[in-house]
């Protein structure tokens, strides 16, 4: 049982930055061997006010899957926009090992394959991130960027002033710039990276295609469900446009909205190409690069195969019972005696 004071334990520990950056180097290694997994994109149940999904994946020799939500309208009742929790087990057996808090997860390995694909897209000498939309997951992205580009500046936005404050509250002991900005219009001025990260289950422009300069990186995160985008349809046609699992993204990402003609010709390709080297993520300084993240359960499983890894390192698991221990496995019913 990975409870969320074992993983606290385990990251401070660990530490911070380097379990972001062990992770990043899993979901490379992930990436790698693509075509090793057995994959799907994933069920998703709309519901009033959010969706809740379940995100499978296995190779050969784990099965791991994530169960979380998005609804966007929680933190009015003091609650998340997205929780998750997730589960680790042999194949061969299909014995469960590890059963986990994935919350915490999600935002670190969101954050890691937004600074993988950061890396591999955004020119080397970005140093000023927009971020757009400052709630759980932002300082998460942040502390991953400063782990690949050597940020000087951070310009961020949010429509909500008290998540502005928490965000500079918790941001201030990195030592960087950091500029409150009125608009989201006035947060990407001058960035070389922007970082969207809103809820809002509706096609919002939260960034306007007026405002996208050459030679700009974007990682889109908040677009990731049916009905649910963050950029101007514009920018798209514009971007050298990189999406996860392009059989998931295409009903979820940015580009749901593009017809499979115009998909075709805009969608440059998945990000496993870029991290094998197969394609190149920029090719020249005046190119906008876009990473369409949804999120897909390789990352997922990347983020829960380290953990599990760590928490045998560390002994830090607290171990419950989830399978009846037999000593006759046809003999169930003794388990209740
Ligand atoms: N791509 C992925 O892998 C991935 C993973 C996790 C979360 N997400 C998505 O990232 C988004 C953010 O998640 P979170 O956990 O930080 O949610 P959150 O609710 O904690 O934060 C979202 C913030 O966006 C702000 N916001 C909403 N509309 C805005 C607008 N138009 N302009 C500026 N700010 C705006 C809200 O006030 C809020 O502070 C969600 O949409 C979630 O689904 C994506």
């Amino acid at each position: 049982m990975i409870s969320v004071d074992a993983l606290r334990a385990l990251v401070v520990q660990h530490g911070f930055d380097a379990f972001m950056s062990d992770l990043m180097e899993a979901l490379k290694r992930d990436y790698q061997r693509w075509d090793e997994f057995t994959k799907m994109p994933r069920p998703a149940m709309h519901v009033t006010g959010g969706v809740l999904e379940l995100m499978p994946i296995c190779d050969n020799t784990y099965y791991t899957f994530k169960y979380v939500n998005c609804h966007p309208k929680n933190p009015l009742t003091g609650k998340m926009t997205v929780v998750a929790t997730g589960q680790l087990s042999r194949i061969d057996t299909g014995y469960p090992l590890m059963y986990s808090e994935m919350t915490i997860l999600t935002a670190f390995r969101t954050a890691a394959m937004a600074a993988v694909a950061t890396d591999l897209m955004a020119r080397r000498d970005a140093g000023v991130v927009a971020i757009i939309g400052t709630g759980a997951q932002s300082e998460f992205q942040i502390k991953g960027l400063r782990l690949i580009r050597d940020i000087q500046e951070v310009r961020y936005f949010d429509i909500d002033a008290k998540a502005m404050d928490k965000f500079a509250e918790n941001m201030k002991i990195l030592g960087i710039k950091l500029t409150r900005c009125a608009s989201a219009e006035a947060a990407v001025q001058g960035a070389d990276i922007i970082t969207v990260c809103t809820a809002c289950k509706e096609h919002v422009d939260v960034i306007k295609n007026d405002w996208v300069k050459a030679g700009v990186h974007i990682n889109a995160l908040g677009g990731d469900c049916p009905g649910k985008t963050e950029l101007e349809l514009d920018i798209l046609p514009r971007s050298k446009i990189v999406v996860e699992y392009l059989d998931q993204a295409q009903t979820e990402g940015e580009i749901q909205r593009l017809n499979d003609r115009e998909r075709q010709a805009m969608v440059y390709g998945e990000i496993h190409e870029l991290v094998k080297g197969t394609k190149h993520g920029r090719e020249n300084e005046s190119d906008i690069t876009l990473f369409d993240s949804v999120g897909i359960g390789l990352e997922d499983y990347a983020a829960l195969r380290l953990t599990y890894e760590l928490s045998e390192k560390y002994k830090l698991v607290e171990e419950q019972l989830f399978i009846p221990e037999l000593t006759d496995p046809k003999n169930l019913v003794a388990s209740l005696s």
